[in-house]
């Protein structure tokens, strides 16, 4: 079963009389083990598609459903603190803050069971997607691009959710960072069987991906 589906999802823009569609009558579902894809060019709709699916908007006409359920009926605020993580193409971190305690920030208000040890759960994520202790402990103001999404995958990670969702997530890196950050969604996808979904307009992630669509006109077409 689909742990992530979007049915007959339609976002618009009212301008005067006019509705502005973005997205008309979408339907996707997305499983646990894949890295996904969502090609589109600037101002296809993506983000606002990754909106709608991350409860951070609300749909003018159709539903999401985690594991079944109508994310309304979860409630946004609960679903996005307990069953989703985000990454950003801006990495949205606290500047001040370290690195350790970015990602301990969603473990705060999460209410999922977590293991007692907090920040050892916290710094061994770090280590596994490539941030050592010295990196850890440090403002993250003062660490590369890279290394900021990084901190912020790991963030993404913190409350043990399956659903990882990314909007442009290598838009600000170079390409070998982009391989990089590739490859650690793959891994996430294919050894920790969590369900990854990155919307992009880079057509080299997407031939990494599992499963690729394609964004044009309001619709989502399976890539060819
Ligand atoms: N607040 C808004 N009012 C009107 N149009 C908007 C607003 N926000 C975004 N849009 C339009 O919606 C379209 C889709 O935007 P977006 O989802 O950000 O695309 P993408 O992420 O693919 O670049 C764009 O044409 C954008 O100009
Ligand atoms: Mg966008």
């Amino acid at each position: 079963m689909a742990i992530l589906e979007a049915k007959n999802l339609s976002y618009f823009y009212q301008d005067g009389e006019n509705r502005r569609y973005i997205l008309r009558e979408t339907d996707i579902a997305f499983e646990k083990g894949k890295f996904y894809t969502i090609l589109g060019q600037s101002g296809s709709g993506k983000t606002t598609l990754l909106s709608l699916l991350s409860a951070l908007e609300s749909p003018k006409e159709g539903n999401v459903f985690y594991n079944g359920k109508d994310i309304k009926e979860i409630g946004y605020e609960t679903f996005r603190r307990n069953n989703i993580g985000i990454v950003f193409q801006h990495y949205n971190l606290i500047p001040y803050m370290t690195a350790v305690e970015n990602v301990m920030v969603p473990m705060a208000i999460t209410e999922n069971e977590l293991p007692a040890n907090k920040t050892d759960v916290a710094y061994n994520l770090l280590d596994y997607i490539g941030i050592v202790k010295s990196k850890a402990d440090r403002p993250v103001n003062r660490l590369s691009g890279g290394e900021q999404q990084r901190v912020a995958i790991a963030r993404s990670l913190a409350t043990n959710v399956d659903v990882i969702l990314a909007d442009e997530p290598t838009g600000n890196l170079d390409e070998e960072m982009e391989q990089e950050i590739v490859e650690i969604f793959k891994k996430l996808a294919h050894e920790h069987g969590k369900c990854v979904v990155v919307v992009t307009h880079s057509q080299e992630i997407a031939t990494l991906s599992d499963e690729i669509y394609y964004l044009r006109k309001g619709k989502l077409k399976a890539y060819e």
